[in-house]
């Protein structure tokens, strides 16, 4: 077996699957497929919030950005579920999409509900290489999804929201645990079976998507960009830790919330390793 690349995930000591083989393929196409949660957006109880809690939420920074992110996500998945030869890694794909476009009707519900107002969404603009657009989405997601983790743990201990508004949003969070599952396990089993010269230009863009996804969250961390989704999201909902504390929270929802699926399934590992790192650097 070649050796499986580690860009994006370590390959766990003893596994009892080889990663880019058959059996891997049916394990990860099914852990999405059979996992899927069949809730319907146009029939969640959205509960009544007191006053503070309303503002709370309509203060948010976020809602046009999750509104946009979401869009891009199913019409790059929907894009590559387009171009995939293989039917179960398409069925698969197509049903990610799916998911991200449901995400994407959640909030819609939740935003005439609650009146939310929204910028006007700026026009999607297609990426000609499917593969690419699904590199810059994963990576993203797997960035993201990583301290979004964190936060939903945050709010959910703090009661910055009321538990049953939470609770509406548990199986999203799940969702894009699946999601980053998913992908970095299409990822390791893709390249695994691209002959050199395709597994070369497959590896050229997952370094670069993961540094332009990358560079966009270090913008906004360092308040160059005001697209600032999660640290403007920590500090709305009174993020109090330090970073580090933050971080190894992060770490571990992450890898509770990966828990419940085959352990034999490769896991995301940059982020839980970039905060490995940081707990040397960073003040306790
Ligand atoms: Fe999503
Ligand atoms: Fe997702």
């Amino acid at each position: 077996m070649r050796e499986t690349s580690q860009v994006e995930s370590g390959v766990a000591e003893n596994h009892a699957i080889a990663i880019g083989s058959e059996a891997h393929r049916q394990l990860f196409c099914h852990m999405l497929l059979d996992s899927f949660d069949p809730y319907r957006p146009a029939v969640i109880a959205w509960p009544s919030l007191a006053p503070e809690a309303l503002a709370r939420l309509v203060g948010l920074p976020f809602w046009d950005i999750a509104v946009a992110t979401e869009e891009r996500a199913a019409r790059r998945m929907e894009a590559l579920a387009g171009a995939c030869e293989d039917p179960l890694i398409q069925e698969a794909v197509a049903l990610n999409a799916w998911e991200e476009r449901r995400h994407k009707e959640v909030l819609g519900h939740m935003i005439r509900h609650y009146g939310i107002g929204l910028k006007d969404e700026t026009p999607y603009i297609a990426i000609p290489d499917p593969e690419w657009g699904f590199l810059r989405t994963g990576y993203g997601e797997c960035f993201d999804s990583f301290f979004a983790f964190g936060l939903f743990a945050l709010a959910r201990e703090s009661g910055f929201f009321p538990a049953p508004l939470v609770e509406v949003f548990e199986p999203i969070v799940q969702e894009e645990a699946r999601h980053n599952l998913f992908f970095v396990n299409w990822v390791a089993y893709t390249r695994f079976n691209r002959g050199l010269p395709a597994r070369v230009k497959l590896d050229l863009q997952r370094v670069a998507a993961l540094a332009v996804q990358a560079w966009g969250r270090l913008a906004v961390a360092r308040g160059v960009d005001d697209k600032n989704f999660t640290r403007t999201g920590g500090e709305a909902v009174g993020l109090t830790l330090k970073p580090r504390q933050f971080f190894a929270l992060c770490a571990r929802e992450q890898e509770r919330r990966m828990a419940r699926y085959d352990s034999r399934l490769l896991r995301p590992r940059i982020m839980p390793r970039v905060a490995r790192m940081l707990s040397h650097v960073l003040p306790a």
